[in-house]
Parts: C-alpha cells; sequence; structure tokens
C-alpha cells in the first residue's frame, strides 16, 4: 500500500536502448511487487511519482547537479533520493550515463523487495571496481570446463542467426548486480574462437549485451597466429594463421595480432579485451620462445591499446622447474617482472597461491607486485566445493581474501584495498570470477549455487557489503520475505563454507581431493605428476601432518612481507586454519582448545559433517513456506551432501590414522 503510494506514476524521458530497458525493468518490476498497472508519463502530474534520469533529460536532475550530488558517481554510479515538490514527493533515481539509470532501477527494485522503507531515501552508490567480469570456462563444443550446471549458455551453431532469450535473461540477471563484462570462453582457449566466422557471432553476442552495459572479452591461444592445428600437437598448441612462429618479438607475429585485433573493433567497436593462460598446464606462451610473461603480455597490449583494450594477462602458472614448492611458483616467476608490463595489462591471480581450494591463505603477489594492477580472479563454480551438488556459500569465503591484510603498505593494506586501487592510489582495477553458468533450468545446477553468483556481482561492486546482508537480500528476493524463513535460510547459508572445509580440508590442509574429478576425497593419492599427488600436500607420516613451507621448510612463508611472514612462520601464532598449510605438525601437539592436533582433526571432520545433518533438519523445517520445487530439489541436494560429507570425513579420518596411529575419538 505505501508502496503504490510512492509511486502513482513512473517517470523515464529520453530514448536510447538502456533506458528503454529500464523502463521495461521497472514496468516488469514494480507490475509484480506492486500487482497493478504502472503509469508512466511523459511529465510530472501533481502526484508522487519515481523519476529516473540523467542531467540530459530532467530538471530536477540537473539541479542535484549543480549541487554537486553527481560528482563522485562516475559514469555507473547512481543517486536515489527523496525530493519535495510542493505536496509530492518524487523518488529521484539520478545517474551521469544511462547505465548508472539501469543499476539505479535495480537497485530501487531489490529496496522494494526486500521490503525496505521508501519515504526518506539517500542512496549514493559507486562500484569501487572498475572491471568486474565472469570469466565463462566455455568450450566450443557446448561442454564447461569445471561446469556443474549443464552445457555452455552459447550457441555458437546458432548464432549470429537466432539470439536465444536465455542470452537476455543473462545480461538482465547480470546488469542487476553491476557485472559489466564477460569472458566468452575457456582460458584453456581454443584459437578458432579468433576465425572470422566466430567474431561475427561474439559480435552478435556483444550487440545484445551493450545496452546492459556488459561488454565482452575473449580468452585467446598465444599459439594462434601460427599454423600448425589445435588438435595436433598435445591438443592445446597450434593455431590459425600461417606463420611458423609466435615468438612475441618477431614482427610478423605482432602484426599478425595487430591486424586480428583490428579486425575485432571492426565488428565490436567497445570490445573489452583478451585473457591469456600462457606457459601453463601445457598451454602455450612466450616461454616456448624463451621470452618472459611481460613480453607476451605486452606484444598483445600494445595490439589493443589504440582501442583501449586490456590483457588479462594469468598468473596461474607452476612450472616445477621454478620450485620444489608449487604454491611459490607464481610469485618467483612474476616478481621479477613488476613495473615491466604495460599500462593496459593486469596481471590476474586467483586469491589463494594454489588452485582454489575451499580454504587457502591469500596469494603473495597481491602484496608484492608493488607497480602492476593486480587482476583479482575468483571461483563461482564449486570445482573443490562439491560441486553443484553442496549448499555452501561463498560470500564469507570472499570476505576473508578481501580483508586479508598484505602489509604492502603497512596496516590496512587489505586484498581489498590493492584490488580496489586504494592501496597504491591505481585506476586500473578489476575482478573476475568463473562462472557457475549453464543452460541447466535454474542455471546453476544448485538453487543455492544462484546466491553465488548474487554475492560475487554485489561484491565486485562494492566489497565492503557484508555476506551477512547479501544472504538476507538475496533471500528475501529468491525465497521468501517471512522472517523465520530467512532467519533459517541465513543460517544455513552463513555456516556453510567453514562446514565444507571442515568435513573436506580443514586445519590448512588442501589438495587431497580425488583426481580429476575434484569431487571427493583421495587422500591416499600419490602417482603421476608430483604436485598434483594428494600425499605431496599433506605430507602424512608418523610423526605428523602438513606441509613444512617454514623459514625450515620451503619457505613460501618468506613470500609474505612483515609482519605476516613471521606470523606464518611461527607455530606458535599461525592462524589454525591455515596451520598445516604452513606447518608440519606432531600429532601430540598442543592445539589452543586444548585438544592434540589429531583431536581437533577428528573433532573438526565431525563437527563439518553434523553441520550439514542441521543444515539438512533446518531445511524441513522449512516445508510449506517455501517454493515447493525448490524445497524439494534443495531437500534431496543436501541429503547427497550429508552422505557426501560423511565420506569425506570417514575417508581421510581413516587415511591419516595410518600414521598417527591414534584412535577416532568420536568412535571410540
Ligand atoms: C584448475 C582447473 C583447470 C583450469 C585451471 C586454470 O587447475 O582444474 O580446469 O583450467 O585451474 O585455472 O587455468
Amino acid at each position: 500500500m505505501q508502496y503504490r503510494h510512492a509511486i502513482a506514476s513512473v517517470i523515464v524521458p529520453g530514448e536510447g536502448k538502456t533506458l528503454r530497458i529500464t523502463r521495461s525493468e521497472l514496468d516488469r518490476g514494480l507490475r509484480g511487487l506492486l500487482g497493478a498497472e504502472v503509469r508512466f508519463r511523459a511529465v510530472a502530474a501533481g502526484e508522487n511519482s519515481l523519476v529516473v534520469g540523467t542531467p540530459e533529460h530532467l530538471d530536477i536532475v540537473r539541479q542535484l547537479q549543480r549541487q554537486g550530488k553527481l560528482q563522485n558517481l562516475g559514469g555507473e554510479g547512481y543517486l536515489i533520493t527523496t525530493v519535495m515538490s510542493g505536496k509530492n514527493r518524487f523518488i529521484v533515481i539520478a545517474a551521469n550515463r544511462d547505465v548508472g539509470l539501469l543499476y539505479g532501477a535495480f537497485h530501487f527494485l531489490r529496496t522494494l523487495q526486500t521490503h525496505k522503507p521508501i519515504d526518506q531515501l539517500d542512496i549514493v552508490s559507486a562500484p569501487r571496481i572498475g572491471y568486474r567480469l565472469l570469466d565463462h570456462w566455455d568450450n566450443l563444443d557446448g561442454s564447461v570446463e569445471r561446469g556443474y550446471a549443464g552445457k555452455s549458455l552459447w550457441k555458437w551453431n546458432e548464432l549470429p542467426g537466432r539470439i536465444d532469450n536465455r542470452y537476455l535473461d543473462y545480461a538482465r540477471a547480470n546488469a542487476s548486480i553491476g557485472i559489466n563484462g564477460t569472458v566468452l570462453n575457456n582460458v584453456n582457449a581454443n584459437p578458432l574462437i579468433l576465425k572470422p566466422a566466430y567474431l561475427r557471432k561474439i559480435s552478435a553476442l556483444a550487440d545484445v549485451f551493450r545496452p546492459y552495459g556488459i561488454r565482452v572479452f575473449l580468452s585467446v591461444n598465444f599459439s594462434s597466429p601460427i599454423k600448425a592445428r589445435f588438435e595436433q600437437e598435445g591438443n592445446r598448441k597450434g593455431g590459425i594463421g600461417n606463420l611458423q612462429t609466435a615468438d612475441p618479438l618477431d614482427p610478423k607475429v605482432r602484426l599478425w595480432w595487430k591486424d586480428k585485433v583490428k579486425e575485432i573493433y571492426r565488428l565490436i567497436p567497445d570490445f573489452g579485451g583478451f585473457v591469456v593462460k600462457a606457459s601453463s598446464e601445457g598451454m602455450p606462451g612466450p616461454q616456448d620462445y624463451r621470452r618472459t610473461h611481460a613480453q607476451g603480455a605486452n606484444m598483445l597490449a600494445d595490439a589493443l591499446e589504440p582501442f583501449h583494450g586490456v590483457i588479462m594477462w594469468r598468473a596461474f602458472v607452476y612450472n616445477a622447474d621454478v620450485d620444489a614448492d608449487r604454491v611459490k611458483r607464481a610469485q618467483l616467476e612474476f616478481l621479477p617482472l613488476d613495473g615491466m608490463f604495460r599500462p593496459n595489462v593486469f596481471v590476474q591471480a586467483k586469491n589463494g597461491p594454489l588452485d582454489f581450494q575451499p580454504r587457502e591463505p591469500v596469494q603473495p603477489l597481491f602484496g608484492s607486485m608493488a607497480r602492476t594492477p593486480m587482476m583479482l580472479e575468483l571461483q563461482i563454480t564449486q570445482e573443490y566445493l562439491g560441486h553443484s551438488n553442496h549448499l555452501v556459500y561463498l560470500a564469507p569465503m570472499w570476505k576473508e581474501y578481501f580483508q586479508f591484510d598484505l602489509f604492502s603498505k603497512g596496516t590496512g593494506s587489505t586484498l581489498a584495498g590493492v584490488v580496489d586501487g586504494s592501496v597504491r592510489n591505481s585506476h586500473m582495477t578489476g575482478i573476475a570470477g568463473v562462472a557457475n553458468t549453464g543452460n541447466d533450468r535454474n542455471w546453476c545446477g544448485h538453487f543455492f549455487a544462484q546466491a553465488n553468483w548474487y554475492a560475487f556481482g554485489r561484491l565486485a561492486w562494492d566489497h565492503s557489503i557484508s555476506a551477512d546482508q547479501i544472504a538476507d537480500e538475496w533471500i528475501r528476493m529468491s525465497l521468501s520475505n517471512d522472517s523465520r524463513t530467512v532467519t533459517t535460510v541465513s543460517s544455513i547459508m552463513m555456516g556453510s563454507w567453514e562446514a565444507c572445509i571442515n568435513y573436506m580440508t580443514p586445519l590448512g590442509l588442501h589438495h587431497i581431493m580425488e583426481v580429476d574429478v575434484h569431487y571427493g576425497p583421495g587422500p591416499q593419492h600419490d602417482k603421476g605428476r608430483e604436485d598434483w599427488r594428494s600425499t605431496y600436500y599433506h605430507r602424512a607420516d608418523t610423526i605428523g601432518l602438513g606441509f613444512d613451507r617454514s623459514s625450515n621448510g620451503s619457505n613460501a612463508v618468506g613470500q609474505y612481507l612483515p609482519p605476516l611472514r613471521a606470523i606464518f612462520d611461527n607455530l606458535e601464532t599461525c592462524p589454525e586454519p591455515y596451520l598445516l598449510w604452513f606447518h608440519h605438525v606432531r600429532w601430540d601437539y598442543q592445539m589452543r582448545s586444548g585438544r592434540t592436533l589429531w583431536e581437533e582433526l577428528c573433532q573438526k571432520y565431525f563437527s563439518g559433517t553434523d553441520y550439514v545433518r542441521r543444515m539438512n533438519e533446518q531445511w524441513l523445517s522449512l516445508d510449506g513456506t517455501v517454493d515447493p520445487q525448490v524445497f524439494s530439489s534443495v531437500r534431496a541436494k543436501l541429503k547427497q551432501q550429508l552422505i557426501d560429507a560423511a565420506v569425506w570425513r570417514d575417508t581421510c579420518l581413516d587415511y591419516f590414522q595410518k600414521f598417527s596411529k591414534r584412535p577416532i575419538p568420536s568412535r571410540k
């Protein structure tokens, strides 16, 4: 009733695609939320109205502009404010550019949908990070690497002729949380993506996404200019050109890329740039020609620079010749190159130094690369966290990383500050999330995995929002505003990540999952490449457990800046969540709880599983209060999660018991 009274009409003047979309989102959203037709008017008509516009179209917004209120909004920010006009009250959504209005409109709809008061609005919002991207690990054959939600959303065989409706919903969903770019294909890039036929398909997608403020980017294969076919040479090398080399210093190679980039921009004038996985996991790269990562990145950066495109050069490298400890390798390769990259190059690193494990310490490069814009790569798809079968709400994990202090410029140099540019006063800022979307009916496989897509976008926009708040918003918008439901679901979500760590890899354990699939436990795995073996990481023996990365061991702690280095180095000060990451710890070592390491390990594995049991009970208590289909699909997934958690617990404890030779307390 209050909302209807406050929004007797809606005024969104102006033309253009983004404005039309803004109108249609408001129409659709308000109609659904208010249960009434929405009256759009050209001008205010003596009633309470929602007024949406840039200074170009509205007097009232020009006034706000004169008062300096649009100054800090940039091109994407917005404000939502209440303005009295005689007896009438206007809710004004104002922005410098149309896309800001679209973001503001979604914010306003969220405010209504989560039942917040709207009588005195005073919201100012602008993104803290410039490039906010989804990285799709989608292959051209429709499969998705580490995708657990069906096939790729991109129907390459239908493009560019047919535009699937889902592309529009994809764009709407992303715009509603402020995502402004999409990398369409897998980092293990097939060079065919750069063929003219594919570029036309990509251009059609770019046309769909553009009015939603979303630009397209591509992953490219460093060998694209050479002749050999992709399928040959161990399948990752070889390209689409006719050159004999992809050496980044070869003038013919440089010209090949320049021409390719020109061809792309002729079709897609706002094309964003390239992601490159080079000299990593069999992918080709500058090192094939004894050139550095910087030389490789700069060659591509030079081709993109005239068009304002960027390079996201991945630091996910772990060449075994570099160091015996895999987690040290990225920094050893990249730190000597700090300052050598062109200004339009990001070095893009995963949050931790290994590989999206349930919990890792932060990647030290974020602290040490002082002169290179660092882009943060998070993984929304749950490669190591139960795929789309386990309910694991990831916002608390991402918050933990954001709050990690790297001490690069004294206390308070958090990862968030490095990524948003505030620590080093840099304007080239970016974050990417490896997408968890697919063509499943519910987009993400698990209903609750949608919350992670949502949370990624919200945090990319503003990393200071709490994980609780994001959960609260998402629950209210996706399930119910009923307070008991909100409290129950929030409690399920908020502890789910810690529970997953506990039933998979507590106390700093890592990389002990089943080989290749990365789903179930595999602590016994000890074959093949050394740094893919579980035994390489957990180092269980009769004395204790864990990888000694202290100054007496691999000295990975030395890659962190003081005082972090000393904190991690000392067994007594190392935070227990990272204990076995940094130390080989005796089975009888006394933990802060008073328990021995072995007892604590057992306790963690049991507490993780117990939490999942409670999640099941809590969910069952919601029968009849949430959508029945959602209820039953989540119930089935939670049952499976409990089975899996127990398998993780029992497999790991039975295995480690062979070394500890101590009883498992809860089974005594
Ligand atoms: C992990 C993942 C691979 C992926 C790689 C990457 O190793 O298992 O599938 O290609 O990360 O990020 O490049």
